[in-house]
Order: C-alpha cells, then structure tokens, then sequence
C-alpha cells in the first residue's frame, strides 16, 4: 500500500498502547480513522486528540470477542466512510503463570482477544475490502494483525499468551498465502514486538465480568506478572517507534514487522532444534537473572 491521504484505517485497541501511536502516524498521513476499543475513557481521549490534530474519527466501544460487535464495527465504519483500506487487528491482552494453573476463564478471555479478535477482523474486514476493491479500481488495502515474538518463541509461565500469539502467526501467514493466491490488491504483515512500554502489563484493567478471575493469583502468576511489568517498563523500543516502523512495512509489502530483530537469535536456535529434532533449549539462556528470578517465586 503506497498511498494513505484520505484513505481509512481501523485499529482495534486503538485507545491506548501500539493501537493509539498507529492512530497518530495514519492522522499525520491524512487518513480518516476507527478506532475500536472497550475502554471508554481512553477512547474518548484518544478521539479528541486525534481531532485536534485534524482528523475524521469514529471511535466506537467494540469488544473483539465478539463477532457482531465487530460487524457492527465494519458497518459503522462503511456508514460513516464508505470504504475501509487499512485494518490493524491489534488489540490483546496479556495474562501468565504456569500453564496448568491458568483457568478456563483465562483461556477464554485471552484465546478470546487475542485470537478470535484477530479472526473476526480478518474474517470480516478481508471481505469487505476486496468488496471495496471490486467498486474501485484504484483500491489498495493492507492488514497487519499484531502478533509478538510470543508468536515465534516460547517463554515459560507465559503459554496462554505464547498459544493466542503463535495463532496469530499461523493465521497472518496463511492470510498472506490466500491474498496472493486469488491476486487481491490487499497486503498482509504480523507485527511481532519485543517489549515495549505500553498498557499490556495492566491488561487486566479491561478484563470482562464474564472471564473474571475465579481464584486468587497463584505464586507464579504473581512472579510472571512482576516479571512482564519489569520487561515492559524498561523497554527502550517506544511504541511511537513500533508504530513508524509498521507504517514503513506497509508501505514497503514488508510480511514480518519485527521491533526487536536482536531477539531473532532466539528464534533461529528455536527453529534449529525442531529441525535438528534437539529438545528445546532454554529461552533464557541469554537472560538467566529472568529464569532465576521466576525460580525464587515459585
Ligand atoms: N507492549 C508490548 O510489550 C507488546 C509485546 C508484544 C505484543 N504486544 C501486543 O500489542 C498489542 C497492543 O497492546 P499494547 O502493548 O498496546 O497494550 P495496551 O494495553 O496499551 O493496549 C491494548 C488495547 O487493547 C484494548 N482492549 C483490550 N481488550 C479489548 C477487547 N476485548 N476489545 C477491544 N479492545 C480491547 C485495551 O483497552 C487497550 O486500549 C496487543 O495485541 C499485545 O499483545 C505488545
């Protein structure tokens, strides 16, 4: 996608974090913006703001669990727009501990953001901008669902996360492949940060009365949420940076956004144990103060 004035992009979780940087880079370039979020108050911060430095935006409060709600997205958006281009399937939250002490409640809730956000937006917002590109034969459109390098990796005491996240990957891959298949004039890219400060490590903020957490936190969800609210704070990579540099892989065809290509390392010496049928090997063993830090809590 090399054109962005005047076009329409939609970000879901677009009122905080990566969702509202990508909202500001697509306001500078001149497009017309939804956002999609269920915090109320962030949302209506983040429209203002946007208004103020002159875009058109249709906030709406979505909850991306839930397939009619993203219709009712994609129907507001048309409405107001008449076209969508650009679709961020962005918003996710974060929950950890080891993965026989995570609930069904927690499965349901992050499987539910994180997975079948991303399936709704793409299940939706796919057929409705080849629909736009069958009208226009100038249309160009893109999608970047947010994955991490939780899709590409695989920490311990974080496997809710790391399964919704390894989803997303397989989902944006086979995304590309079927776009390319059928020659459609619509991109796709996996985002896959690092840590970045941001309201992750608060997902629990917005977590729905219908997946509320059933017990008390266990000993080591307490550890690996102390543990990702250190990561995340001390991230040097700002979102305002992952943002730029999605918008530079849009606009280049680019498949796999990473914010952190350092950390690919980690993912090669992964891919060569399951090709070399090795058992995985440590995922701290470049960070080892991480895995003693984990140990001493549980
Ligand atoms: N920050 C990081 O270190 C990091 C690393 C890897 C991946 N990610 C991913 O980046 C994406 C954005 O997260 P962020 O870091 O900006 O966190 P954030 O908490 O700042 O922003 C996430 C936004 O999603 C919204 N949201 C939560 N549940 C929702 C729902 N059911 N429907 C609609 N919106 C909902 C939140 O209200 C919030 O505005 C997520 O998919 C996250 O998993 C973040």
């Amino acid at each position: 996608m090399k054109h962005f004035a005047g076009r329409v992009a939609v970000i879901t979780g677009g009122a905080g974090g990566l969702g509202r940087e990508f909202a500001t880079v697509a306001a500078g370039l001149g497009m017309k913006l939804v956002l999609a979020d269920v915090q109320q108050d962030a949302l209506d911060d983040a429209r203002r703001a946007l208004e103020e430095q002159g875009a058109e935006v249709l906030a709406m409060a979505c909850d991306v669990r839930k397939g009619e709600q993203v219709q009712a997205l994609a129907d507001a958006a048309m409405a107001r727009f008449g076209a969508v281009h650009l679709v961020f399937n962005n918003a996710g939250v974060g929950s950890g501990g080891l993965i026989w002490e995570n609930s069904e409640a927690d499965w349901e809730w992050v499987l539910g953001v994180n997975l079948w956000g991303v399936i709704h937006g793409v299940r939706i917002f796919t057929r409705l901008m080849l629909d736009c590109a069958a009208r226009d034969p100038q249309f160009e459109g893109h999608i970047v669902n947010t994955a991490s390098m939780a899709g590409l990796l695989n920490a311990p005491a974080m496997g809710v996360y790391n399964v919704s996240k390894h989803a997303v990957v397989s989902l944006s891959e086979t995304l590309y492949h079927d776009l390319q298949l059928v020659g459609a004039p619509v991109g796709a890219s996996v985002l896959c940060p690092y840590f970045v400060p941001t309201g992750i490590s608060q997902s629990h903020r917005n977590r729905p009365d219908d997946v509320r957490m059933d017990a008390a936190p266990t000993a080591s969800q307490m550890a690996a949420q102390a543990m990702t609210v250190k990561a995340v704070e001390s991230g040097k990579v700002t979102a305002a940076q992952v943002a730029q540099m999605t918008f530079d892989a849009v606009r280049d065809g680019q498949f796999y956004i990473y914010s952190h290509p350092g950390a690919l390392g980690n993912v090669a010496e992964r891919m060569a144990a399951i090709v070399e049928q090795r058992n995985p090997g440590d995922p701290y063993a470049a960070t080892p103060h991480v895995r003693e830090f984990l140990r001493s809590k549980l």
